[in-house]
């Protein structure tokens, strides 16, 4: 982690929340905004408890709205909730039974719509399924899934009795989907014959299976939802297919009555050492911050439609397309297609289908459709939208522009949301009838956060300077732990940042600076993280994967920029012995990596090098690595490199 941090960026736009938008807001304007704010900053506790007794249903109440021992927190000790009972049975008792709780729309054209009374119908089956299994609370199920209604449904369901869910990206390999179902001790993994993605059906049980096969011994049972029609093999006794388990189950089962600190789920995302962390998120303070923010960042009224183009298989997937927007008993449509090269308007193309009101899509994505051309979006009707979000990386304020105008008409505010898989919900943002936004600037704390730039000794820095992105207070859906190794959550966001005695500051691992007007412009990871298109990845990953190859003595992987997706792998590859680097090598090096991890941490480039830079001591030297792959000079200090010589032949590379 280098100690200083720089920033260029200068923007002088501002863009006033139109007054028709303000005015039917729940947060009307910048005074309301600051009363919330010091409201739930001079009382956190009562803050969130007349929150959470107005919004939430509960079994029991709590006895203390926080129990903070740094840096553990307890939000709602003694209080009894179940999120899924939040998102489904309290909707039953109104005209919500048949409003559209999810409408999806799968990548070939099929589509389904499911009303709360359908889904609450589906999720309860699919929990006595469960049940049937031998699945009981507190048991781990892995959810493994390309983006069906099942994959909602299934997370309702562990939910609705007590099962922590660990949903897997599907476009994650046998090998990691094995490392995270070894990690979380699974019991149960619930997959896909297959998924369709770019107009080709990708094998998800395939994978399940060689997973298994190399060794998942904690889990028993496999569930197979059938939607490519691929060929699978069933193992007898071990594996059941969904639509055969699932309808002959009763629709009756009452959801568990849960500590409002049990866990809900685990979900692994990268760091900047070791293995993928297992993030653990608890109940009762995740259902209500997810629940606020999707209401107030969104502006969410039941008569919107609102889509969030996440995959289920990120924490955006878990907060803003199932949690939050189910909650608050919204529609949210789910859509199992990326835009490609036979369909690229196809994401216009639901907008225009559905009316969506709000939609909340990735930086990368928008600077993809920018390359398209602005015909394809202006040949469809997007006069439905009144809000739009992004999420997963700094968003360049050109890229911001051109949504804003293009996709938003010049008419829809833009919510830049800062956040993490460990913060649960989304954390600076504007509030979008209330707040002015800057192109390129998230703006401001949620009420409730209390967010700081800091130097390495906790202080905070002068306004204008980079610094460390901190959060000063505990927060309701803010990370427990990481899932089996508590010194590991010690570590990675307590002990960064060292401030005075007394002082705990959870460090998020970005780099961010703040101008004259208070708003935070976030600058990226300081860590060693690569954000690809918003997916984060470790070096360390890959380099494992890398290295796990035969042929290859040592590997030092960095990020560089790139114009599409934020940043791209850059490897630095040594072989070895006499081994031959030619380009040959490189592609099987590119496949190794994909089967070992998957195609979201294929390098971009590959360079061999016969040493790599290191300290005396013998710590790769990544700022050297970026600096060379991004084709920038070398500046710095460089008097810690052990080998001089090393840098020019790294150059001729
Ligand atoms: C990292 C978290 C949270 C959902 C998606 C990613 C970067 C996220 C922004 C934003 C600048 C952002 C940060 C953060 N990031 N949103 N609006 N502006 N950077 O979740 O995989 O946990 O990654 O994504 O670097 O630390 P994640």
């Amino acid at each position: 982690m280098s100690d200083t941090i720089e920033s260029i960026l200068q923007e002088e736009r501002l863009f006033n929340p139109p007054t028709e938008f303000s005015e039917r807001a729940y947060v009307r304007s910048g005074r309301e905004y600051e009363q919330l704010y010091s409201r739930a900053a001079s009382n956190p506790e009562k803050f969130w408890g007349e929150l959470a007794e107005q919004e939430l249903h509960w079994f029991k109440k709590w006895d203390r709205v926080l129990d903070w021992q740094p840096p553990f927190a307890q939000w709602f000790v003694g209080g009894q909730l179940n999120i899924s009972h939040n998102c489904l049975d309290r909707h039953l008792h109104s005209w919500r039974r048949n409003k559209a709780a999810i409408i999806w729309e799968g990548e070939p054209g099929d589509s389904r719509v499911i009303t709360y009374g359908e889904l609450h119908r589906e999720v309860c089956q699919f929990a006595n399924a469960l049940k049937s299994l031998g699945v009981q609370k507190g048991d781990r199920v892995a959810i493994y899934l390309p983006m069906i209604p099942e994959a909602a449904i299934a997370m309702l369901a562990c939910a609705r009795i007590g099962a922590p869910h660990s949903v897997v990206f599907g476009g994650f390999s046998a090998e990691a989907l094995r490392d995270r179902l070894v990690d979380a001790e699974a019991k149960l993994v619930i997959t896909a014959d297959g998924g369709f993605r770019k107009d080709k059906a990708i094998a998800l049980k395939q994978e399940v299976d060689k997973a298994l096969e190399h060794g998942a011994p904690s889990v028993e049972n496999v569930i197979v939802v059938q939607r490519t029609k691929a060929d699978v093999t069933m193992t007898a006794g071990r594996d059941y297919w969904w639509h055969e388990l699932k309808p002959q189950q009763s629709a009756h089962c009452p959801a568990e009555p849960m500590d409002s600190e049990d866990m809900l789920f685990i979900l692994y995302t990268s760091g900047s050492t070791g293995k993928p962390k297992g993030v653990v998120h608890t109940t009762g303070g995740y259902n209500l911050y997810t629940h606020m923010t999707t209401k107030w960042i969104f502006d969410l009224k039941d008569t919107d439609v609102y889509w969030c183009t996440a995959d289920v298989g990120w924490i955006t997937g878990h907060s803003y397309i199932v949690y939050g927007p189910l909650s608050n008993g919204a529609t949210t449509v789910m859509y199992e297609g990326v835009p490609r090269p036979s369909n690229p308007g196809c994401f216009w193309d639901v907008i225009e289908k559905y009316g969506v009101n709000i939609f909340y899509t990735a930086p990368t994505a928008i600077r993809a459709f920018i390359r398209m051309g602005e015909a394809i979006p202006n040949a469809r009707d997007l006069s439905s939208l009144r809000l739009l979000g992004t999420v997963g990386e700094p968003i360049n304020p050109e890229a911001w522009m051109w949504y804003h105008r293009v996709i938003g008409g010049g008419k829809c505010p833009i919510v830049d949301t800062w956040w993490q898989t460990e913060t649960g919900g989304i954390m600076l943002t504007p509030l979008p009838g209330a707040i002015p936004t800057k192109p390129g600037s998230c703006t401001r704390p949620f009420p409730g956060i209390v967010a700081d730039i800091v130097d390495l000794d906790g202080n905070p820095v002068e306004s204008g300077q980079g610094g460390f992105l901190v959060i000063k207070q505990p927060w309701p859906s803010m990370i427990r732990d990481v899932y089996g190794d508590t010194d590991r959550f010690r570590f990675t966001y307590w002990e960064h940042i060292q401030p005075k005695e007394g002082q705990y500051l959870y460090f998020a691992g970005d780099g961010a600076r703040r101008d004259a007007d208070g708003y935070f412009w976030v600058m990226g990871r300081v860590d060693d993280v690569i954000n690809v298109s918003g997916h984060r990845l470790g070096t360390m990953e890959i380099e494992s994967a890398l290295v796990s190859h035969p042929l290859v003595a040592e590997a030092a992987v960095v990020g560089r920029p790139d114009e599409l997706t934020g940043e791209a792998i850059f490897a630095f590859v040594s072989l070895e012995g006499n081994t031959e680097a030619n380009e040959d090598l490189k592609k099987e090096l590119v496949k190794h990596v994909t089967a070992e991890i998957g195609a979201i941490a294929r390098p971009a480039e590959i360079r061999f090098t016969d040493v790599l830079p290191k300290t005396r001591s013998g710590k790769i030297m990544r700022r050297l690595l970026r600096s060379l792959a991004s084709g920038q000079e070398i500046s710095g200090d460089t008097s810690t490199l052990e080998d001089r010589t090393v840098l020019d032949k790294l150059r001729e590379g």
